[in-house]
């Protein structure tokens, strides 16, 4: 089995590429200068000359901010390049496997969200996600689409490295707000390589089972809570004064939970906590330079 990794120097590219290389999978991570998924004919000229058995694209624009601002770059990335990706798999006979997020839903449902809630997206970054994923189903049959939660890894930008860069510039003195009625699922980079290496191991053993699936670490929790945790386990490298946290209610309530019990009885495939995992994520912060 070939697979190419599109976005292998991202968080979560980086750790699938390492766990695809432990488990002696072949496969091919280009960089962006080999492979930009904006230039639509050399990504199809690309794919057609290494006919990867699965495409796994975990690039995409995913500054919600920012997206206001720059709608037409964020559809070029999360709409655009992936129908072109779409097509071109489809062309080829490679699976597509693609990264999406919970923002296809408006984050007003009180529980975890399930494949079979309508999306209902706010905002461009949103609304890109869920344009690409109508893009996949038109174009490529064989595709699996994986909605995350919250990722955390202690690398790139995220929610638990803004928090630790903040912790480690004391004379940035100003408090850290946290939101209180943001829920999610914290699921580290690592934790989602291992679930993308699982469906690829089962696209290689003929696994008929396309369609898309949500996924996120076990345990939900809110903003606030992340980063006691985060905080709590930072403090053992680095002296943080407490009242540096602050909870803020004064934005509206958004749960960005999936469920992901359709993937485990798919796939067999378990979630597993966040909390355990938050104490590597941030040794590795502070011991990796
Ligand atoms: N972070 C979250 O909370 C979250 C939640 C749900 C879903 N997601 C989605 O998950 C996906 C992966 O996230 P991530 O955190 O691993 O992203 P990331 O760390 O920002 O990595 C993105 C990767 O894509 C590459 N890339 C960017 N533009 C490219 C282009 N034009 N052509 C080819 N490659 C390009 C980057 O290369 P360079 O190193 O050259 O920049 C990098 O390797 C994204 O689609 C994101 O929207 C994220």
């Amino acid at each position: 089995m070939e697979v190419l990794i599109i976005g292998g120097s991202g968080q979560i590219g980086q750790e699938l590429c390492r766990l695809l290389e432990s488990h002696q999978i072949s496969f091919r991570a280009p960089a962006r200068h080999e492979l930009d998924i904006e230039d639509h004919r050399n990504v199809a000229r690309l794919i057609e000359k290494w006919q990867p058995d699965v495409v796994v694209n975990t690039a995409g624009y995913r500054a919600a901010g920012k997206a206001q601002k720059e709608p037409s770059r964020c559809f070029s990335y999360n709409r655009d390049a992936v129908s072109n990706l779409a097509d071109t798999c489809h062309k080829v006979g490679a699976a597509l496997v693609q990264i999406s997020s919970w923002r296809v839903f408006d984050g007003s449902k009180v529980d975890a969200y399930t494949e079979k809630d309508t999306p209902n997206p706010e905002g461009v970054l949103g609304n890109s996600f869920w344009q690409g994923e109508q893009q996949i189903h038109q174009r490529c049959p064989r595709h699996i689409i994986l909605r995350l939660s919250w990722i955390i890894s202690h690398l790139g930008r995220n929610r638990a490295t803004k928090l630790l860069d903040n912790f480690s510039y004391p004379e940035a003195e100003r408090a850290l707000q946290t939101h209180i009625n943001h829920r999610g699922c914290p699921t580290t980079a690592e934790d989602v390589a291992r679930v993308l290496l699982a469906i690829t191991q089962q696209i290689g053993c003929n696994t008929e089972c396309w369609g898309t699936y949500h996924y996120s670490a076990a345990e939900p929790t809110d903003e606030f809570t992340l980063a006691e945790v985060i905080f709590a386990e930072a403090s053992q490298f680095q002296d943080i004064p407490n009242e540096r946290l602050h909870e803020d209610e004064s934005e509206k309530a958004i749960n960005a939970c999936l469920d992901g019990r359709n993937l485990r009885n798919t796939f067999g495939i378990m979630p597993r906590p966040w909390r355990s995992a938050v104490a590597r994520l941030v040794r590795n912060y502070f011991e990796e330079p």
